[in-house]
C-alpha cells in the first residue's frame, strides 16, 4: 500500500479529509474525499475514484443519472430524442439514416419494396418470423450507421455499468412488424433475454443487456414494446401467462432508444394500426458468455480503423479465447 507523506499529513491535520486507504494499491491514484460539515455531503468528486465503475462518470457527464435510476427501479429506461440531440449525436441523423438503411436491406433481401406508411412488406423465414413480423439478421457491415449505434456514447455507459467495460455485442437485429390483431397472442410474448437457467433462479447481476432503437413511433396500437416494470428483481423467467396484467406499453416517439436489463420481462402488443413498425436491437453480453452472432471475418480493416479500440472489443476482435495455435490466447485480430 502506498500513501503519500503529504496526503497522510493532510489527513492528520484536517479531520474533514478521509483517505480511502482500503482501496489503494500500487500504481493506483489516490484521492482525498472531502466530507461536508453542512447538511449535504458533497459526493460529486466520488465518480472519479478508481474504486467506482468508470461507466458511472460517463453516466454523470452525459446526464444519464435519471436513466440509471429508472433501470434500477423498472429494469428499463427511455433515452429521448432530445437527450440524443443535446449530446450532439442522434436525432434526426440516426433515425433517418437507420430507417433508410433498414428499408434498403429489407428490399434487397426480400425483393419487395417496403413502405412504412402503407404497410407493404416482404417476408423472411428466420427465427422470430410469424404472421405479424419478421427479423433481419447480420447487417452490421451493410451501413456505417450501425457502427455508430452499437457503440453510442448515450447507451454504452449504461450497459457497461452493469456488464463491465469488456462486454461485447451479442447480436444486431431488426424487427419489421405489421398490422395483425393477434401479434404474440394473449401472453404478449413475455420473456426475459437471459439465456440462463430456464427453470432456476437468475443472478441479480445481469449477464445480458439490450437496446431497442425506435425507428417508427411506439404507441400501444402501433404494436409497442411492453414490459412488466420491476420484474428484473424477480430474477427468474416468467411462467406462461404470468405478468400479462401488469404489462405496460412503452410509448415513445421515433428516435428514442430503450435500454433494458437482461432480467426484465418484456414482449409487445399487437399492431392494430396500418403501416410498419421498425426497430433495431443492439444486444450485449458479458465477456464470459457466448455471443449470438459472430462478427469476426465480416468486418473490414477500414471499419476497425475508423471506430477505435472499444468498437474492436465490442465485435470480438480483441477476444483472446478460442485460440488454436501454439501462441495460446492472443486477440483474434492478431491471428
Ligand atoms: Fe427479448
Amino acid at each position: 500500500m502506498i500513501v503519500s507523506q503529504e496526503a497522510a499529513h493532510r489527513a492528520r491535520a484536517d479531520p474533514a479529509v478521509i483517505i480511502p486507504q482500503l482501496f489503494l494499491s500500487q500504481g493506483a491514484c489516490m484521492m482525498a474525499i472531502p466530507v461536508s460539515h453542512g447538511n449535504a455531503m458533497n459526493t460529486a468528486s466520488w465518480a472519479e475514484l478508481n474504486t467506482v465503475s468508470p461507466a458511472y462518470k460517463q453516466i454523470v457527464d452525459s446526464g444519464l443519472t435519471k436513466n440509471l435510476e429508472e433501470l434500477e427501479a423498472y429494469g428499463l429506461t427511455v433515452i429521448t430524442p432530445e437527450q440524443l440531440l443535446e449530446a450532439g449525436k442522434g436525432q434526426p441523423h440516426i433515425m433517418d439514416t437507420a430507417r433508410e438503411a433498414i428499408l434498403r436491406i429489407a428490399e434487397e433481401r426480400t425483393g419487395v419494396r417496403h413502405d412504412v406508411d402503407a404497410g407493404t412488406h416482404g417476408m423472411l423465414s428466420g427465427q422470430g418470423s410469424n404472421d405479424s413480423q419478421y427479423l433481419l439478421y447480420a447487417f452490421l457491415e451493410k451501413d456505417p450507421i450501425f457502427e455508430e449505434m452499437i457503440a453510442h456514447p448515450m447507451t454504452l455507459p449504461l450497459i457497461e455499468y452493469y456488464l463491465g467495460a469488456s462486454c461485447q455485442l451479442s447480436s444486431l437485429t431488426c424487427f419489421i412488424k405489421w398490422q395483425n390483431e393477434v401479434g404474440y397472442g394473449e401472453h404478449l410474448g413475455l420473456h426475459n433475454d437471459s439465456g440462463l437457467y430456464r427453470n432456476g433462479p437468475l443472478p441479480d447481476k445481469p449477464h445480458v443487456f439490450n437496446t431497442n432503437w425506435i425507428l417508427t413511433d411506439y404507441t400501444r396500437d402501433n404494436g409497442a414494446f411492453c414490459i412488466v416494470p420491476g420484474s428484473h428483481r424477480l430474477q427468474r423467467h416468467p411462467k406462461p401467462g404470468e405478468g400479462v396484467r401488469h404489462a405496460v406499453p412503452v410509448e415513445a416517439p421515433a428516435g428514442s432508444v430503450l435500454v433494458f436489463h437482461g432480467n426484465v420481462w418484456h414482449g409487445a402488443f399487437p399492431r392494430r394500426n396500418p403501416g410498419l413498425r421498425l426497430s433495431v436491437n443492439c444486444y450485449y453480453c458479458g465477456p464470459h458468455f457466448r455471443c449470438q452472432e459472430d462478427f469476426r471475418g465480416r468486418i473490414s480493416d477500414a471499419m476497425l480503423a475508423r471506430n477505435g479500440d472499444r468498437f474492436r472489443r465490442l465485435v470480438g476482435y480483441d477476444d483472446p479465447w478460442g485460440f488454436s495455435d501454439e501462441r495460446g490466447p492472443v486477440p483474434y485480430c492478431q491471428r
